[in-house]
């Protein structure tokens, strides 16, 4: 993770950090590692939980408790009680700044201990789900903090949504499966930038790919791209795996699963266990058995539909989640956030912010950077000539 690593180095010797307590509630990968590792050397105390209880590398939990100093409450596989101990405990450590993947650790700092947010220097927001809720509580006037929509910098809807979750989620299912994508029928319900990710990936790999929407604009895109695109119920019958990606809840129900084929996988992308209708499933299911690690088959009039994950998010489920050359762009993004907003400290007024556009012209330069790829700059006339409202010489009218 070179660009993380670069600002880390700078962190440590400009210490922007100093004193602060950051509290990250965050999937605990050897990426958010690094990240949580930046920060310590910009002066920050680190306390880190986990955002899904199932996303936990253990191994990464405990090395970062046993060497780096780092106190960790997160165990893989933890019961939903128990996650959410961890997070109050990391509330209990009264952080001034957060990060989350997910809104579990600003919501319940809200919710339990409202004094300690009025202290806050602020919080950044990784998920789309996220944002969804923080925007919400500001519209009812209860967000109390400023919030960076880190998810919303360019550097991370590009290259995070688009080719992180959009590999790590047919990594997961293949990993789960082993099922050869070549020559089967993808169904993916959202076509926003991780249902993107999804179907061009899925194609790449020779999949026919169905796109299901709600929204005409990123319908016409799916279809103007190549995709076929139909109501869900349609896409059901013809689908051999479908992945939901949409932050919306049952996406997937019961008038969905009683057409679909014998043998059908069902994952969910989207951040939430909700996409997949699991009450729906149970309900008309005439039995169930475990098949394989992760992959549980119900039985449905006869049909066998196969469910990975219990429908949790399966590239972090099933898989490693985003690759580290992918995370490294996010993090960068996430730190260099929590630096604006200690920099900024009092600067800013509760509300969800945008991430500046300068830093994130930053990240990609030192990106660029690090993969020895150069580009050009405006030349002083272009420059003038794209704020300006005055014809060049040589223009045609
Ligand atoms: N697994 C991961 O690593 C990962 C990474 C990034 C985002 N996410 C999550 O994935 C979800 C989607 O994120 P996004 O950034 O692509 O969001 P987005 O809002 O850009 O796209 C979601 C799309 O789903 C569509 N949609 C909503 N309800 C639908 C329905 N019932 N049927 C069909 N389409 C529907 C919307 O119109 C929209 O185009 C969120 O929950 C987000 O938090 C997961």
């Amino acid at each position: 993770m070179p660009v993380l690593a670069r600002i880390g180095e700078r962190f440590a010797s400009e210490r922007p950090l100093a004193g602060v307590e950051v509290g990250m509630c965050l999937h605990v990968t050897a990426e958010t590692a690094n990240l949580a590792r930046a920060l310590v050397a910009g002066g920050a105390t680190v306390a880190l939980c986990a955002a899904n209880p199932l996303s936990t590398q253990d191994d990464v939990a405990a090395a970062l408790v046993a060497h780096h100093g780092i106190e960790v409450h997160a165990v893989h596989g933890e019961t939903l009680d128990r996650y959410a101990g961890h997070v109050a405990a990391l509330v209990a450590r009264e952080p001034r700044v957060t990060l989350d993947d997910g809104a579990d650790l600003i919501t319940l700092l809200h919710e339990a201990r409202p004094e300690l947010v009025d202290r806050m220097i602020g919080a950044t927001e990784e998920t789309t789900t996220g944002l969804v809720r923080l925007r919400a509580m500001a519209a009812d006037g209860r967000l109390r903090c400023p919030v960076i929509a880190v998810n919303e910098a360019r550097t991370e809807r590009a290259f995070n949504d688009r080719y992180g979750t959009g590999q790590s989620t047919l990594d997961g299912i293949v990993r789960a499966t082993n099922v050869l994508l070549a020559g089967a029928t993808v169904v993916v319900v959202g076509y926003g930038w991780t249902g993107k990710g999804v179907a061009q990936r899925a194609h790449g790999l020779g999949a026919g790919v169905i796109v299901c929407e709600v929204d005409p604009v990123r319908a016409l895109e799916a279809r103007m791209e190549g995709f076929e695109v139909l109501p869900a119920l349609t896409a059901a019958e013809r689908g051999d795996i479908f992945i939901t990606v949409t932050g919306a809840t049952s996406v997937l129900r019961r008038e969905h699963f009683e057409v679909m084929k014998d043998g059908a996988i069902l994952a969910n992308a989207g951040h939430f266990d909700v996409e997949i209708d699991l009450a729906d499933l149970e309900a008309i299911a005439d039995g169930r058995r475990d098949v394989r690690p992760l992959v549980e088959e119900f039985e449905v009039g006869g049909r066998r539909l196969n469910l990975l994950a219990r429908g949790r998010v399966v590239n972090l489920a099933a898989a490693d989640g985003h690759p580290a050359a992918v995370m490294d762009l996010s993090f960068a993004t996430q730190a260099l956030a929590v630096e604006d907003l200690v920099r900024a400290e009092h600067d800013l007024a509760p509300g969800v912010h945008p991430f500046p556009a300068a830093l994130d012209r930053e990240v990609a330069r030192l990106k660029l950077d690090a993969l020895g790829v150069r580009i050009d700059a405006l030349t002083p006339d272009q420059a003038a000539y794209r704020t300006s409202w005055v014809p060049a010489p040589h223009e045609d009218a």
